[in-house]
């Protein structure tokens, strides 16, 4: 018997992402962005975003059945973000997936948007292990999990306190003048520079502040040490070493992010390490998580990077593991929630 078709519906920032899964195989992913409508105001609007979902939200779900040379007759599961993300945007997905659900009879799963950027990562690599710790870092989250069973069973360990690394990374390249979203611009400028020439501080890395929070990040005192060495040059007049100011602060994020993640993996007794969101695109958190890892005879897995931003096949591939898994489905009026905790895997 062919295992059951789901239709993964993803709306919660500026991406409209649907795909077409059927157990841990892909068939569709159609992604539609309106990050070019928010570049111009250097950060998203959120009603620009609901507002693009509305009219995005049809032609990428039919683009995604044709993709996958199905009809929505043949899918057996509609899976949605339910959270966490711009409330207006997943509203946008939500009501939407309840009208197809209510119009065709289909179960629809509401699900956590967080745990969906761990779960793609079945599609790329096969069934997961039995436990792994996930790293899922984007422009809005900055979160370590301990996933025993990605639709049952997982754990947050930390979180960011304060600002997403992505997010971190679109200051800082405003600090430098670059493009907006910084992020990308920066780790190329970083390239170019020397990541030793200047020690920027490991926010909840050392003495108290790391026994208390021993998976928690916090970049914003590192966002202001960066901020005031750059100053320190602007005020003297002096050209702003930019390349090394670059290398340094993306040495201080992957830093943390690979050492608290491999502390996790170790005290878990867990030998595979899941990397998703955006941010894994970072190259130095890339080569560090490799070099680590492999030190720690653990295995890592990151998923290419259109995986790795916000998508449809990521939704899908929840939705998949929770039908495996025999979970109920969803009540049609489910709620969305701008800051789902990490704990709720389905609504
Ligand atoms: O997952 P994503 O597309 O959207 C969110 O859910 O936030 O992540 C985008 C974030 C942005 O903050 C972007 O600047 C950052 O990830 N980013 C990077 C890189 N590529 C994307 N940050 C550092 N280095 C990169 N190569
Ligand atoms: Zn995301």
């Amino acid at each position: 018997m062919t295992e059951p078709l789901i239709l993964g519906i993803e709306t919660s920032c500026d991406e409209t992402g649907a795909a077409l899964v059927r157990g841990r195989e892909l068939l569709a992913d159609v992604t539609a962005s309106s990050m070019d409508e928010h570049a111009r105001f250097g950060g998203i609007v959120p009603e620009v975003a609901s507002r693009a979902h509305l009219e995005a939200f049809v032609p990428t779900i039919d683009a995604a059945l044709d993709a996958a040379h199905v009809t929505l007759d043949d899918v057996d599961a509609i899976a949605v973000t339910a959270g966490p993300g711009l409330v207006g945007s997943l509203t946008v997905g939500a009501a939407g997936a309840k009208a197809l659900a209510l119009a065709t009879g289909k179960p629809l799963y509401g699900v956590n948007h967080v745990i969906g950027h761990a779960a793609v990562d079945e599609l790329v690599h096969g069934a997961f292990p039995e436990r792994f710790v996930a790293l899922v870092v984007s422009g809005g989250h900055t979160s370590l999990l301990l996933v025993t069973d990605i639709a049952t069973d997982v754990v947050e360990l930390g979180q960011t306190l304060d600002d997403a690394a992505g997010e971190a990374f679109d200051k800082v390249g405003r600090l430098l003048g670059l493009p907006y979203p910084g992020g990308p611009y920066v780790d190329k400028l970083s390239q170019t520079g020397d990541r030793g020439a200047i020690r920027f501080p490991r926010g909840l890395s050392t003495g108290k502040d790391k026994a208390r929070h021993p998976y928690d990040f916090s970049f914003s005192g590192l966002k202001t040490a960066v901020a005031r060495y750059v100053e320190g040059y602007e005020d003297r007049g002096e050209e702003v070493p930019a390349a090394d100011v670059a290398a340094g602060f993306s040495e201080a994020v992957a830093d943390v992010l690979t050492r608290k993640a491999l502390a996790a993996c170790e005290v878990h007794g867990c030998d595979t390490l899941v990397v998703g969101g955006g941010f894994s695109a970072n190259s130095r958190l890339r080569d560090l998580a490799a070099e680590r890892a492999a030190e720690h005879g653990v295995t890592v897995r990151i998923p290419p990077i259109r995986f790795c931003t916000d998508n449809g096949a990521m939704i899908a591939a929840l939705g998949s593991a929770l039908v495996r898994s025999g979970a109920a489905p969803s009540s049609l009026d489910l709620p969305t929630d701008s800051g789902m905790p990490l704990q709720t895997i389905r609504v």
